[in-house]
């Protein structure tokens, strides 16, 4: 396949590389873990692809769960394919049952007769400039009859409670830097259309939402402190770009301390997970 006139790079992706971003990945999968393989069966997948495996926050997760498939990881960045490499090789029920390389998601260099019977896609397309063309290349390498699961984000749906403009204002500066940088951080609502031009069948979206009061405080509060990291693991980047200042900055960290200790707050944030099927 030819090559993209829009190629990825280390520098161009929103949330950096550094040891704080890769470990608030591991948090990140551990975080969400009950919610997003909720409804997820690989029972029938012997040889699972996980395009942007990252780390390996997922890759572990998945290991675990479906304690028969050998997963095959990708990833662009050599440096998370090299943590990733660390992380799984100190965990025993992984041994022997993984493969990890880097790679372009939009031009993968696997043969066309595959031997994937399954693919998990999980917060990656929202960093790609083509979607349709990963989810092609993904079609392309995987058994006639393969499920695929792709969970992403839909960042118009968050909302906090107390009001906080400087957060919202920020989480817009973040999504901005995010399109301008060929990723799509509303990809979410997109994936059903993006699965059918491609030609999968059998496809269904599902909206997943985290909606944390009084009803569940300490949930609610480790969720507030892992969207402040989350916000602010863009940071650097968008001071860089020039999307925001330090007030901005020093504004949101402040709304976030008032939201965090908030006896009424409320956080509410609803991402999509799409299933769908190679004919
Ligand atoms: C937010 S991380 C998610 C990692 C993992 N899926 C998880 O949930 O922990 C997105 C990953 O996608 C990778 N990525 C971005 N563009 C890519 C591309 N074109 N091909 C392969 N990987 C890519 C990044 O290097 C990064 O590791």
């Amino acid at each position: 396949m030819a090559t993209t006139s829009i190629e990825p790079s280390e520098e161009k992706y929103l949330h950096g590389y550094s040891t704080e971003e890769q470990t608030r990945l591991y948090k990140q999968a551990r975080f969400m873990e009950n919610k997003i393989y909720s409804d997820i069966d690989f029972s029938m997948v012997n040889n699972l692809l996980e395009v942007g495996c990252g780390v390996g926050a997922q890759s572990e997760i998945l290991l675990r769960r479906y304690p028969h498939l050998f997963l095959t990881g990708l990833d662009y960045s050599d440096r998370q394919i090299e943590q990733a490499e660390k992380y799984l090789a100190n965990i025993p029920y992984a041994t022997g049952r993984y493969k990890l390389q880097q790679g372009n998601a939009m031009d993968m260099d696997f043969s066309s007769q595959s031997q994937f019977d399954g693919a998990f896609l999980c917060w990656v397309l929202e960093h790609i400039p083509d979607p349709a063309r990963v989810l092609s290349e993904v079609r392309r390498v995987l058994k006639p009859g393969s499920p695929i699961v792709i969970t992403e984000v839909l960042n118009s749906s968050f909302f906090v409670e107390p009001y906080s403009p400087s957060v919202l204002q920020y989480w817009m500066r973040f999504n901005d830097l995010q399109y301008d940088m060929s990723g799509d951080p509303f990809v979410g609502a997109k994936l059903g259309n993006l699965l059918q031009s491609v030609g999968y069948q059998r496809i269904e979206t599902k909206p997943m939402t985290y909606h944390l009061d009084n009803r569940n405080p300490a949930k609610r509060a480790e969720m507030i402190g892992f969207w402040t990291e989350l916000l602010l693991s863009g940071l650097p980047q968008l001071l860089e770009a020039g999307y925001v200042d330090e007030e901005l900055a020093e504004k949101v960290k402040q709304e976030m301390h008032l939201v965090a200790k908030s006896p009424n707050a409320v956080f509410f944030y609803t991402f999509i997970q799409a299933k769908a099927y190679t004919s």
